[in-house]
């Protein structure tokens, strides 16, 4: 039996914030940018634009394709560590917002990791009961979480959503094999502070500030490592030959990443999936609006083999097989 993608959709921001833009708030180039990054332009939120909204927006999108209505969903789950509420879960304002009224729904916190993981468990689901469909969400909103004051991050992160709904289908289609990593012991390289504890014993002050606090050059190491060894062991374990795979979509972290993994593994470029000039770093939307872009632009048709790898804070990672 195949747990397989009906239909998927995503959701950007209006405004457009370019590298031009950024060069007046911080020290910073265009040419440092592209140059380390490959980004050229992201999407920044406005008003009426919180993570939840844009996820509806994605979701109502999917939907469509899929031919589902929000009432046949059994459940809702976002991955997301950017909504403008920490209770309740952002799942739960999109159930609302496309009125899925017998679904229930929950967040995950995996950070970049989030669709991958949302899609994990969305499949466990499916699994045990083929008759739910499952709207399988990313969304975030992390220019509010970026200290815009601080050049390291704030070149990177951006916003946007990206949806999938899942359900059964017979025969050979749908998720062959999907592998979920985390290692929390190498948090603090990447993490995002909380809000100040109204409990002083239990405040961590160096912790407090809510913006996001990263190690690059230990980050990119391990972004590479791990998504390589994620995919590696996900083909051996599938038997799936690299060349058989028709696009690889990988979490749009940075181009760099990006290339020496793409190259480490032997990808063509014709077999590999990058938007992230266009759109930056949009965390656990990233993977779900890269694989909408690809559809919407016939990159992939029925019977496809497509890739999916991600790596984000925690650390956590996945991979993820699908046929088409
Ligand atoms: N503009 C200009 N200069 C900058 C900027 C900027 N935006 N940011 C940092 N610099 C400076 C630094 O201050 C440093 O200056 P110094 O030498 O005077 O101290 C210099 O550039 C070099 O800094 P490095 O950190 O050594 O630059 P590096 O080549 O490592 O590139 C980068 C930095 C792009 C962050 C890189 O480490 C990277 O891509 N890391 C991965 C981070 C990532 O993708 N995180 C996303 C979350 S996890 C994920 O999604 C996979």
């Amino acid at each position: 039996m195949g747990v397989v993608i009906l239909g998927t959709g995503s959701s950007l921001p209006e405004k457009i914030v370019t590298n031009d833009d950024l060069e007046k708030i911080v020290d910073t180039s265009d040419e440092w940018i592209v140059s380390r990054t490959g980004i050229s332009q992201r999407r920044i939120s406005g008003p009426g634009e919180q993570a939840y909204i844009l996820a509806a927006k994605a979701a109502e999108k999917a939907l469509d394709v899929a031919g589902v209505s929000a009432d046949e969903l059994g459940a809702i789950i976002v991955g997301s560590i950017s909504s403008h509420l920490s209770m309740p879960s952002c799942a739960c304002l999109v159930q609302q917002e496309i009125g899925a009224r017998k679904a229930f729904a929950f967040d995950v916190n995996a950070a970049c990791s989030g669709f991958l993981y949302v899609l994990n468990v969305g499949y466990q689901y499916v699994r045990n009961n083929p008759g739910m469909k499952i709207l399988c969400i990313g969304a975030e909103t992390l220019s509010a979480r970026t200290n815009w004051q601080d050049r390291n991050t704030c070149v990177l992160f951006a916003d946007g959503a990206g949806a999938a709904v899942i359900g059964f289908e017979e025969g050979e289609r749908g998720i062959l094999g999907s592998r979920l990593y985390a290692d929390g012991s190498l948090w603090k390289l990447l993490y995002m502070s909380a809000a100040r504890s109204y409990n002083e014993e239990l405040r961590v002050p160096e912790l407090e500030g809510a913006d996001i606090r990263m190690e690059g050059r230990e980050v990119f190491k391990h972004a590479i490592k791990s998504m390589y060894n994620a995919v590696v062991n996900l083909l051996e374990e599938t038997n799936t030959p690299l060349e058989s795979v028709k696009l690889f979509v990988p979490h749009q972290a940075n181009i760099r990443i990006l290339n020496k993994l793409s190259e480490k593994l032997g990808f063509s470029d014709n077999q590999v999936f990058l938007n992230v000039a266009d759109y930056g770093n949009t965390s656990a939307a990233s993977v779900p609006i890269a694989l909408d872009e690809a559809v919407r632009a016939g990159r992939i048709a029925k019977g496809d083999l497509v890739l999916f790898c991600s790596f984000g804070g925690g650390f956590t990672w996945a991979s993820c097989l699908l046929k088409w």
